[in-house]
């Protein structure tokens, strides 16, 4: 791993795999999760969506994006048809039948081109418990993002009380409860969570400029994170934070010299998709 001037007299912080690890390998995949693994991350961050059929898999979009999913027989997807495949409607045996890796990621040039498919959470979740155990790595930590997505009509499919129950059954059925964190730009999906465990940590992504007063004013409870865009990182938003003992988690930072910046300004965890930046602490 890269060493990073001055970072041996920080404290340890959390190193997330965004997406497992976007840069290197199909996102949001199995293959992610174990190459991130390997690079060292403490944490697994990945994205969740519910099926028609109520299973938990591992998606960012609400549908099969075309920038990087084929058909079942390999074909790329055209815009068109990737509006009519929308997950929440979809069958998770239909869903596992397209290739998310072959084609690759325009945007993620090293990104590895193989065949893989969207996961479900439990099997991502056992993938993962056993890769770490087999190379003799900590069991990781899992954030896991709600993306609940809006309809045609824009209702939320499932409602967020189902969604986040659907999740948790999946949490417990694995026992990882004591590794999870839920975060959520929605904080519908918050507020449901910490009705039913109050004690299972929460994370509020921040992509807008309202500030820290503004965005905390939306739960009414306090996160045990604050996730913001990196860019909207200063020392203020992290002295704040740490006056209000919240962890200060900034997305999705993907240049050295941008984690530096946030190191020195005193961050808890950096989200990136490339874990091989990971500094040596
Ligand atoms: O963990 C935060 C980050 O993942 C949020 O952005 O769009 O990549 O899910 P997105
Ligand atoms: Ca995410």
């Amino acid at each position: 791993f890269t060493t990073l001037g001055a970072s041996a007299q920080r404290p340890p912080i959390d190193w997330q795999g965004h997406r497992g690890c976007r840069g290197l390998m199909p996102e949001n995949t199995i293959p992610a999760m174990r190459k991130a693994l390997d690079l060292g991350v403490t944490t697994l961050e990945m994205d969740v969506v519910i099926s028609q059929d109520r299973q938990v898999l591992l998606s960012h979009d609400p549908y099969l994006n075309a920038d990087f999913v084929r058909t079942p027989q390999g074909q790329p997807l055209s815009k068109a048809q990737e509006k009519s495949l929308r997950l929440y409607a979809m069958p998770y045996a239909d869903i596992r039948r397209y290739d998310v890796g072959s084609q690759g990621n325009a945007k993620f040039p090293r990104q590895q081109k193989l065949r893989t498919y969207k996961p479900l959470l439990a099997e991502v979740i056992d993938s993962a418990e056993a890769y770490a155990k087999r190379k003799g790595r900590p069991a990781p930590r899992y954030n896991i993002e709600t993306k609940m997505a809006p309809t045609g009509d824009g209702t939320l499919h499932p409602a967020p009380a189902e969604f986040v129950q659907l999740l948790l059954a999946v949490i417990n059925a694995k026992g990882i409860q004591d590794r999870v964190t839920i975060q959520s730009f929605d904080p519908r999906a918050l507020e449901e969570l910490h009705r039913l465990r109050p004690a299972l940590p929460t994370a509020l992504l921040v992509d807008n400029t309202s500030g820290l007063a503004a965005n905390l004013q939306r739960l009414s409870f306090r996160p045990t994170l604050y996730s913001p865009h990196y860019r909207l990182v200063t020392s203020n938003l992290v002295k704040a934070c740490q006056q209000q003992g919240i962890k200060i988690v900034p997305w999705t930072v993907n240049t050295a010299a941008e984690i530096e910046r946030l190191l020195q300004l005193g961050v808890d965890g950096i989200i990136t998709d490339y874990p091989d930046l990971r500094t040596g602490q």
